[in-house]
């Protein structure tokens, strides 16, 4: 069976593996790269990788509907509970086996704070294995790392990647992330969401191309990819 990503512009992505469906990063209502009604998005679980309102988007909204199960670091997880929202914390290089598979949270080189000021802990990347043993590493926001290479080491299948710079990655750093992941597939994200982060992403598909082993993805949003 194949797993299916739906990039909802911007980081919010939907992930529907095994007949369970994920929401990651669900900014959706002010999102304006979205083209999806927020009563449409189904959930049984949402991943958070940060505090930020373009990450955390509609999640209180979205978990209160359909009473998904928030996955993200434990101080947004505290935050999250203490408005009645069922969440699972975990941390920085912990995995935990939940029902749709095997959940790591990896690091991210960024910032963390809640939209009300709160403190949200560290930022973080996700790297997902399916029931079917395939990798999905969701780099969450974050600027260049050398230990992406030890992410790389666990055999990604599929990395979803910023390339916007400004806040996170851009193109240049996002084409070395590749080279140090070798993932068989790559999607880029955080892009054309507002000028500030305007980037090209055909031009990066064919770099990645013609300089990785990868294949490049550019999704349109609402468009799916799907894993086999
Ligand atoms: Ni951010
Ligand atoms: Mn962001």
């Amino acid at each position: 069976m194949n797993t299916q990503i739906t990039w909802y512009g911007h980081s919010a992505l939907g992930i529907e593996t095994s007949g369970y469906h994920l929401l990651v990063d669900p900014y959706i209502h002010d999102n304006p790269a979205a083209n999806i009604a927020l009563e449409k998005l189904r959930a049984d679980y949402i991943l958070v990788s940060h505090g930020h309102g373009d990450h955390i988007g509609d999640t209180l909204a979205i978990a209160k509907r359909t009473g998904a199960l928030v996955i993200t670091v434990n101080e947004i997880a505290v935050w999250l509970r203490n408005k009645g929202i069922k969440t699972h914390g975990q941390h920085l290089g912990g995995g935990f086996k939940h029902p749709f598979g095997y959940l790591k949270l990896t690091l991210a080189l960024h910032g963390s704070g809640l939209p009300d000021g709160s403190y949200g802990g560290n930022p973080a990347g996700f790297l997902l294995t399916t029931l079917e043993g395939k990798k999905i590493y969701m780099a969450g926001d974050t600027g260049l790392f050398g230990d992406m290479r030890l992410i790389g080491e666990e055999g990604v299948d599929l990395a979803l990647l910023p390339i916007g710079d400004n806040y996170t990655m851009g193109p240049d750093d996002a084409l070395r992330a590749v080279r140090l992941l070798q993932p068989r597939h790559v999607i880029p994200i955080h892009y054309n969401t507002w000028g500030l982060i305007a980037q090209d992403p055909q031009a990066w598909a064919q770099r990645v191309q013609a300089e990785t082993q990868a294949q490049a993805h550019v999704l349109q949003p609402g468009e799916s990819f799907q894993l086999s």
